[in-house]
């Protein structure tokens, strides 16, 4: 009897039984509640994958957007994304219930570099204390005995230097402006700045950026939805990994120079006053040495592709629309001169050249849509229903490009920050993000990107290279950049 019942449940039954359980279990967990914002039908198990373009991730989302509207779902295996368009629910998940869309997700590739450390993907009280600690140490790094202003105009003196020794024929700038943008951060993380040609830096620099730009591959991102399965593959993500080691182990080596010539009683740089908090011992097992660590790269990675990838968008700008550098140059003449270094209280004085500085970010817009937020917990967003657990991107570029906000959206044209000849800022102009969790470095991003695009302008005319004319397409990595490019950086 026995016998005859286990042959008759044959193998293919066990499997169908196996087949309709796993469906409805995966049908349980992805049931969404009422009012859940809309998205297109999900497959089990792999959500809306079948529906990727994984050379061009963004492109299904459009597709999304132009169907479904300012709000949109969509799943990637088991994760559930939403998009959030326009101003008034993009300042809901930021600014008014922004308590509830505090945490960055927990990214697989994430997780195996940093354990969720440092400052970008940290949560908690973790990211809190930091956070707190890494604003007052930038602070006190722009009143000590060199002022940052000092440092970044010293570095904008070595980058004229060697946009000078080009002597007007065509270069590509982007290695230069990374050099002198990471300098900044490095002046302030390690105490000192690097010299160009020192070899480790270059390496420094180039594992950095081409580490950043894995982040975006194919094999990352399979990483991100199937990480149990991918480890075990070679591929990108593996060098992604072998990278941060070489990375980590260069910033431990520096943090152990630190130590040797440690002075307690005086802090040269953030390490060195990061390293005070570890020995008082305050915030319990906080502060301790792993993080410095995650908190020393994360500051290198957030501070420099970022105001490099500005400043190359700005001198490709300034070559598109010499009208418009011919006007800069005119105000920097006429409040600076060429005797001197620009100076940030300068800027005040130059309503049209912080108008063109700020029409650069807005129209560059290099980070569409911000940096993932986390759902905290279960919230209602202008009548959606949006769980704990939901990954939230806010569309930067609905702001940045809204019709009813700006005269010309689509037209780099500096008039969008000027009224009556002042300079005026616009709320829709968000490209640091905004409250508590918006960008830690801003202030100091904003001063490196009037202090060298015044301090390039003062001394060079850029020029698209003879007989070819300058695109204004770009990439997308970590940030939307623009194509390599050549360009004539022509002594005035
Ligand atoms: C043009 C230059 C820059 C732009 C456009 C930019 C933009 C952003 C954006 C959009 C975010 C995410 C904010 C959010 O989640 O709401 C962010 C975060 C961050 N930025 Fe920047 N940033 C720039 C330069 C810098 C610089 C120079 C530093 C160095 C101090 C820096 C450090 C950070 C850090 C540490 C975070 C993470 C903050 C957190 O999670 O609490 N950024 N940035
Ligand atoms: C973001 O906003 C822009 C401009 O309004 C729109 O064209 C685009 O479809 C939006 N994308 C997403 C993913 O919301
Ligand atoms: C640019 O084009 C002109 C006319 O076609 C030609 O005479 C000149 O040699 C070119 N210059 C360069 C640098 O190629």
């Amino acid at each position: 009897m026995l016998r005859f019942l286990w042959e008759s449940i044959s193998f293919q039954m066990l499997l169908v039984f196996l087949v309709v359980f796993l469906l409805v279990a995966d049908y349980m967990k992805r049931r969404k509640p009422k009012n859940y914002p809309p998205g297109p039908f999900a497959l089990p198990f792999v959500g809306h994958l079948y529906l990727m373009d994984y050379s061009n991730p963004l492109k299904m989302v459009q597709k999304l957007v132009e169907k479904y509207g300012d709000i949109v779902s969509t799943e990637v295996g088991s994760t559930s994304f939403v998009f959030v368009s326009g101003m008034r629910m993009i300042k809901e998940v930021l600014v008014n219930q922004g308590e509830n869309f505090i945490d960055r997700p927990d990214i697989p590739v994430d997780r195996e570099v940093f354990s969720n450390m440092g400052l970008i993907s940290s949560n908690g009280q973790l990211w809190k204390q930091h956070r707190r600690f890494a604003l007052t140490t930038l602070r006190n790094f722009g009143l000590g005995k060199r002022s940052l202003e000092e440092r970044i105009q010293e570095e904008c003196g070595y980058l004229v230097d060697v946009f000078m020794d080009e002597q007007g024929n065509p270069f590509n700038p982007h290695l230069k402006i990374n050099n002198a943008v990471s300098n900044i951060i490095c002046s302030i993380v390690f105490g000192n700045r690097f010299d160009y040609h020192d070899e480790n830096f270059q390496k420094l620099l180039q594992l950095l950026e081409e580490t950043m730009n894995l982040h975006a591959s194919i094999m990352s991102q399979l990483y991100n939805s199937f990480p149990s399965i991918v480890k075990y593959l070679p591929g990108s993500h593996q060098t992604i990994f072998k990278n941060w080691r070489y990375l980590k182990s260069f910033v431990k080596e520096k943090i152990d120079k630190h130590k040797e010539d440690w002075n307690p009683s005086e802090s040269r740089d953030f390490i060195d006053s990061y390293l005070q908090e570890v020995a008082k011992g305050n915030g319990g097992s906080i502060f301790k040495e792993e993080n410095l660590v995650a908190c020393a790269l994360d500051l290198l990675v957030a501070g420099t592709e970022t105001t490099s990838t500005t400043i190359r968008w700005a001198l490709l700008y300034m070559a598109k629309y010499p009208e418009i550098q011919a006007r800069v140059q005119a105000e920097i003449d006429a409040v600076i001169g060429q005797a001197r270094l620009p100076a940030l209280e300068d800027r005040d004085k130059m309503p049209y050249t912080n108008a063109v500085i700020h029409e650069v970010q807005r129209k560059s817009n290099i980070i569409p849509f911000n940096v993932p937020r986390l759902t905290v917990k279960d919230t209602d967003l202008c009548g959606f229903h949006i769980p704990k657990g939901t990954f939230m991107l806010t569309n930067l570029t609905s702001l940045m490009f809204d019709k009813n906000e700006w005269e010309t959206p689509d037209t780099f044209n500096p008039g969008h920050f000027l009224k009556d000849g002042q300079f005026h800022k616009s709320e829709y102009f968000l490209p640091f993000s905004i409250g508590k969790r918006a960008c830690l470095g801003e202030v100091l991003a904003r001063a490196e990107l009037f202090l060298f695009f015044t301090a390039l302008l003062q001394k060079f005319t850029f020029q698209a290279p003879p007989n070819t004319t300058l695109g204004l397409e770009f990439k997308l990595g970590i940030t939307a950049g623009p194509l390599p490019y050549k360009i004539c950086a022509v002594p005035r």
